[in-house]
């Protein structure tokens, strides 16, 4: 569990580092430096790939990939609401004000208890981990105690996480029970999150960081927008909220500041480079492009658009406007916690926008023409554009890139990931691994160098 010292791993690689263009390289052999960073990568046939790969052998420091494993970028979730992981897979057929009325506010409540936050998210990053996420962009609740166990929590096991104390005093939108008392507290809380996981023995190498998480707009006064603003002015740090996401909500914002939400975070000081808005679905042309040169990135979590947005993101109008994407899970919002699923998902919604569903309609009529995106670019913002988003080196194997990475092995036993290999191009692998790989295919996990899982899918995590 140490990060020890130099080692390789040498198999078949898959990553984009580029938006619509897959790469895969057989026989890749990955360096990895003594502080987890991607010292070099070489391919076969390179005058130094023979003799690196036997040096790293006989020294003990070489993994070798088997027949059927595959090297993929560990996958980066940017908008995961943690404290709802119990609620994962139930109450998707209500209203997205419902749901956080009935269902997501009292549970998010319950997290003043300590012990149930303890056990929720040790349940969580395992899980993410299990998965294959590597980095998280957690919302967790408005109790700093429970906040910080987060912290520790993903610390402790090894994953990199940027981690929100959840902002919402507004009494027309949070319940009494499940409400900041005053804006002022609630940055106060935010700072005090901030100064911990900064000042965390535990942080040296900095796999944790903060973000300032002012919930939505209906939840948030503009007292409490300001302070946040003023937070992140001085702070630097990330920024992660909701943004036009419902019918509903879209209105509500424009109703109560006289424009989008987009508009309203940039006049809050809210919409910067490391800002990370989760869904918007509702945004303008106008919008994107504001999002665009600020450098903001969006989070696009297509199932749980379906279920509670009304519409789903286009995405592909986002990005030809050069907006940063990357994929959320949206931990409950949307029932998997797989970002393969996101994934997935993510090229279907495409395309049902673009062919439209209303059989009645002829159809040239029925959809949204040319706003499919393509596996290879789902994957991008799954590993590549989740780094951008959040710019952190990762996503990529490339040296100066932090080794974030898992092996996929296709033939692990009870697998629906099934390969015919007289069948199936290394592309046909790809798309099936997208479609059809599990936590039973995620075979070894890496954070920064660290290997955090060796799970073949039901073992216990290491630690
Ligand atoms: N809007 C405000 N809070 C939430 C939440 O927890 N999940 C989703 N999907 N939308 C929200
Ligand atoms: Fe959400």
């Amino acid at each position: 569990m140490t990060m020890g010292g130099v080692f390789g791993v040498c198999g078949t690689a898959i990553d984009a580092p580029l938006l619509g263009e897959l790469r895969i390289s057989p026989g890749a052999l990955i360096v990895v430096d003594e502080t987890g960073l991607i010292a070099e990568v070489l391919t076969p046939g390179e005058a130094a790939y023979d003799a690196r790969r036997q040096s790293l052998a006989a020294g003990g420091a070489l993994v070798e990939l088997s027949d059927g494993e595959y090297l993929l970028p560990g996958l980066v979730d940017l908008h995961n609401h943690a404290p709802q992981w119990p609620q994962l897979g139930k109450a998707l057929d209500v209203t997205l004000a419902e749901w956080l009325d009935d269902y997501t506010f009292p549970l998010e409540a319950r997290y003043q208890d300590i012990d149930f936050a303890t056990t929720v998210y040790k349940s969580l990053v395992d899980a993410m981990l299990a998965n294959g996420t590597t980095t998280a962009v957690y919302f967790a609740t408005i109790h700093l105690p429970a906040t910080q166990r987060l912290v520790d929590i993903c610390i402790e096991r090894g994953q990199r996480a940027l981690v929100g104390r959840v902002a919402m005093d507004a009494p027309d939108a949070c319940p009494d029970y499940y409400r900041d008392v005053s804006a002022a507290v609630a940055v106060e809380q935010t700072v005090a999150l901030i100064d911990y996981i900064k000042d965390h023995p535990g942080n040296k190498a900095g796999l944790l960081s903060p973000v300032v998480t002012p919930r939505f707009i209906p939840s948030c006064s503009d007292e409490l927008l300001r302070g946040l603003g003023r937070v992140v002015a001085e702070s630097g740090c990330h920024v992660q909220t909701h943004c036009s996401e419902s019918d509903w909500a879209h209105a509500y914002g424009l109703d109560r500041h006289g424009h989008s939400d987009t508009t309203t975070y940039r006049d809050f000081g809210l919409l910067t480079r490391r800002t990370v808005l989760a869904h918007s679905n509702f945004v303008s042309p106008a919008d994107l492009e504001t999002i665009a040169i600020t450098g903001a990135a969006v989070a696009h979590c297509p199932l749980s658009n379906v279920y509670f947005a009304n519409a789903v993101f286009p995405t592909r109008e986002a990005l030809d406007a050069g907006v940063h994407v990357g994929l959320g899970t949206d931990i409950s919002g949307g029932p998997s916690p797989s970002l393969f699923t996101a994934a997935y998902n993510a090229v279907a919604a495409s395309r049902v926008r673009e062919d439209g569903v209303n059989a009645n309609l002829p159809a040239g009529e029925r959809g949204s023409p040319a706003s499919r995106i393509t596996f290879a670019e789902a994957f991008w913002m799954a590993t590549t554009g989740g780094g951008i988003a959040l710019d952190l080196p990762i996503g990529v194997f490339a040296g100066g890139y932090c080794f974030d990475a898992m092996i996929v092995d296709t033939a692990a036993p009870n697998t629906d990931l099934l390969i015919w290999p007289e069948l199936d191009s290394p592309e046909d692998i790809f798309q099936k691994i997208i479609h059809n790989a599990s936590r039973h295919n995620v075979a070894t996990v890496w954070v920064q160098g660290r290997k955090v899982r060796a799970n073949r899918g039901i073992s216990p995590p290491l630690a």
